[in-house]
């Protein structure tokens, strides 16, 4: 999947959040912490420094959505951070934002923190973040 594609992806998906341009992912993709998940209909990245991972984003096109894409990523994210060292996967998702929430609920994530208005969105309003994390193997730390 090309930097395009994902952009492509990313702003068909987020619809509140700023898009992420081309370049924001040629960059992301530069950094060797990266790693990248694709299958047909949408990616996820996921940065390891390990013990430690992070879910950078996650993005299913709108056409492919309530199929099992958005579950099958987090998975595959989690045995790529097992793969790479890492005992705990952390993410940051809006409050606002119910069904990546649910995602994360459905695959395993747990709450563990909040930070308030962490978010600034182009019309001008604001929302939490939700920090949630899963451990690799055992409970969260
Ligand atoms: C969040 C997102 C990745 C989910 O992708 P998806 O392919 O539709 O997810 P799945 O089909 O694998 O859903 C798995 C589970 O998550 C939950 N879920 C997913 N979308 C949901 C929705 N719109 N409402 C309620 N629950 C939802 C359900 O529990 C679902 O299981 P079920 O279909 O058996 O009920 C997708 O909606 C998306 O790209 N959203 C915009 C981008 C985004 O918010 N990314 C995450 C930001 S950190």
């Amino acid at each position: 999947m090309t930097p395009a594609e994902m952009a492509a992806i990313h702003a068909a998906a987020f619809t509140r959040q700023r898009p992420w341009a081309e370049v924001e992912f040629v960059s992301l993709l530069d950094d060797r912490t990266t790693r990248v998940i694709e299958v047909d209909g949408g990616f996820g990245l996921l940065l390891v420094v390990a013990p430690e991972a992070e879910i950078i984003t996650l993005a299913v096109n709108p056409a492919m959505q309530r199929r099992g894409t958005g579950r099958r990523i987090v998975e595959a994210m989690m045995q790529e951070a097992r793969d790479a060292g890492a005992a705990t996967v952390y993410l940051e998702v809006a409050a606002g934002n119910l069904p990546a929430r649910a995602l994360y609920a459905a695959t395993g994530f747990e709450e563990t923190g909040r930070r308030l208005h962490y978010y600034r969105f182009p019309d001008g309003g604001s929302d939490d973040a939700i920090v949630m994390a899963r451990a690799i193997d055992g409970p969260v730390p």
